[in-house]
């Protein structure tokens, strides 16, 4: 289902689309063939895939079926993993974006360590983290002042209030518009945020959000069907402009939805 574009209508890049899956088992069974697919255009281009992983817990289940598939498993040597956010704690943490995803997709025992790429998070400085990562983004992708990493593919969830990545409603840093990674106090956690920021996500070839849950409905219609207001919807501002946008999302989260064409 392609939806009619609500957003920006200045923006003149493809529009979203969007795929309602009934459950959230589904949604990793698309999302992991997706994964797939793009890891395989990817490869076949220019021989490497680089992934931006998501945390949270929807793309849990995603990333168990992708350590569980033959086909992603035969390609594991060609793929760098990075993370487009964390947590500002060690990666053996609970909260780690790093640690979850390590035990969901088996890293340890599939990617060869010089292929991960994690944030980090356990410096105590999460400014200094954050730019150590920046520079380790720039050496990976030879980056030149003023240019971004164009990954083949950004994995983003979406929160019940509408942030992505580490990316907040009303967040300074959505106006970060220099750097590719940033540290953000966030009040409400009582901690710090490492993200890489809007550039960085809309320089990408594809990317894919995940979204699940009743808890998410009103956040994905104001996104997706509502005003264009981005401080408040910052998912309304991931408009890459030479890539392409593919919301997975289940029954739940799309209850509030009620305007898109059927393909
Ligand atoms: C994080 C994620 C965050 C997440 C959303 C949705 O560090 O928590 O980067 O942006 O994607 O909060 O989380 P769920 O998938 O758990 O609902």
């Amino acid at each position: 289902m392609r939806l009619r574009d609500a957003l920006d209508p200045s923006d003149s890049s493809a529009p979203a689309e969007i795929r309602v899956m009934a459950t959230l088992v589904d949604l990793a069974a698309i999302g992991a063939d997706l994964f797939l697919l793009y890891a395989q255009e990817a490869i076949c281009r220019h021989g490497t895939f680089t992934v931006a992983l998501a945390g949270g817990s929807t793309p849990r289940r995603l990333y168990r079926k992708l350590a569980e598939s033959d086909h992603v498993r035969s390609m594991w040597d060609k793929m760098h993993l990075f993370w487009g956010d964390e947590r500002h704690v060690a990666p053996d943490h609970p909260d780690s974006n790093y640690r979850m995803a390590c035990e969901a997709l088996r890293i340890n025992r599939t990617v060869p360590a010089a292929q991960v790429h994690r944030i980090p998070a356990e410096d105590s400085d999460p400014r200094r983290a954050a730019l150590s990562y920046e520079r380790s983004l720039c050496e990976f992708f030879h980056l030149g002042v003023g240019q971004w990493p164009r990954f083949d593919l950004m994995l983003l969830g979406l929160g019940a209030d509408g942030h992505l990545a580490s990316l907040f409603p009303e967040s300074p840093a959505l106006r970060e518009h220099e750097r590719l990674v940033i540290a953000d106090w966030r009040a409400d956690r009582a901690a710090y945020r490492i993200t890489l920021t809007l550039p960085v996500f809309n320089a990408a070839a594809s990317i894919l959000f995940l979204v699940s849950g009743t808890e998410k409905a009103q956040a994905l219609q104001q996104t997706l069907e509502g005003a264009y207001h981005p401080e408040s919807c910052p998912a309304q501002l991931i408009r890459p402009p030479r890539g392409r946008v593919l919301w997975l999302v289940d029954a739940g989260a799309a209850s509030l939805l009620h305007q898109w064409d059927q393909l």
